[in-house]
């Protein structure tokens, strides 16, 4: 069972996909940080951002793992630890000439379609999870909210995470993410048109993830995720721990 949660950033799609996993107990992936770990890679090796085959080979050999944390996903590259790094206003300020390249993202998806088939059942949260990787996803959520409302989120993220950042920066870069993510050739955000949309401007999280939730049941997945649990709970464990979960590359 695959469950798709795309949208923009700071709509709240990272933190309910995660909620939504462990209710359901199964893995969630972000894959906002495959495309951020990458652009770390680039910025470190001083790989140039508008060379298409330099990101596609690097895409493909950069050294990267995501381990499932309390929190959030682990992410490691070259065996670092880079979870934090990956979220700076740094990295934030490239990822749009990561994304924008039809090479990296055809490895990324390939990768992401590897990893749900070997999870079997995971909630996956970005930006075309619904349209261009699992377009025959069980069911597809689209999360939206006002752009004042997400930076006032991604603030208060990037805070928490002692950045130095003014509200103004925020709002202009996620305006700017928007017009590229929507805007590229390649794969952009785009609501599906099967999608369940929720405006979460006046949501608290958890009544975004009782929202989601509660499609889940009345489309009958819980039953389903029941029986597959019952039919095959070790294979599942296995799946969902370590090497399951862990996306290597090398
Ligand atoms: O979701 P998050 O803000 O962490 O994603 C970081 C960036 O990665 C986004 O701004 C977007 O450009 C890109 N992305 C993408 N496709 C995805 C997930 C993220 O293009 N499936």
């Amino acid at each position: 069972m695959t469950i798709t949660i795309d949208g923009p950033a700071g709509s709240g799609k990272s933190t309910a996909a995660r909620k939504v996993a462990a209710r359901l107990g199964i893995p969630y992936l972000d894959t906002g940080a495959m495309y951020r770990v990458v652009t770390l890679a680039a910025l470190e090796r001083g790989v140039d951002l508008g060379d298409e085959a330099a990101l596609t080979e690097l895409a493909r050999t950069a050294d990267f793992a995501l381990d499932p944390g309390p929190t959030h996903i682990r992410v490691t590259l070259d065996g670092r630890d880079v979870t934090e790094e990956i979220r700076s206003m740094r990295v934030n300020d490239h990822t749009r000439f990561i994304a924008a390249s039809p090479g990296v993202r055809k490895l990324l998806i390939e990768k992401q379609r590897e990893i749900g088939a070997r999870l079997g059942s995971m909630v996956t949260e970005g930006r075309d999870q619904g349209t261009a990787a699992f377009p025959d996803a069980e069911l597809k959520f689209f999360l939206d909210a006002a752009i004042e409302k997400r930076a006032e989120r991604r603030l208060h993220e990037l805070r928490a995470d002692g950045e130095e950042v003014t509200a103004q920066q925020v709002l202009e870069n996620l305006a700017e993410r928007d017009r590229t993510d929507a805007g590229r050739a390649v794969a952009p955000l785009r609501r599906p048109p099967d999608a369940i949309e929720i405006d979460t401007t006046h949501l608290s999280i958890g009544e975004v993830v009782d929202t989601i939730i509660g499609h889940i049941e009345r489309a009958g997945l819980l039953e389903r995720r029941a029986d597959a649990r019952s039919a095959g709970a070790s294979s599942a464990q296995a799946a969902a721990g370590g090497a399951g979960h862990r996306d290597s590359k090398s």
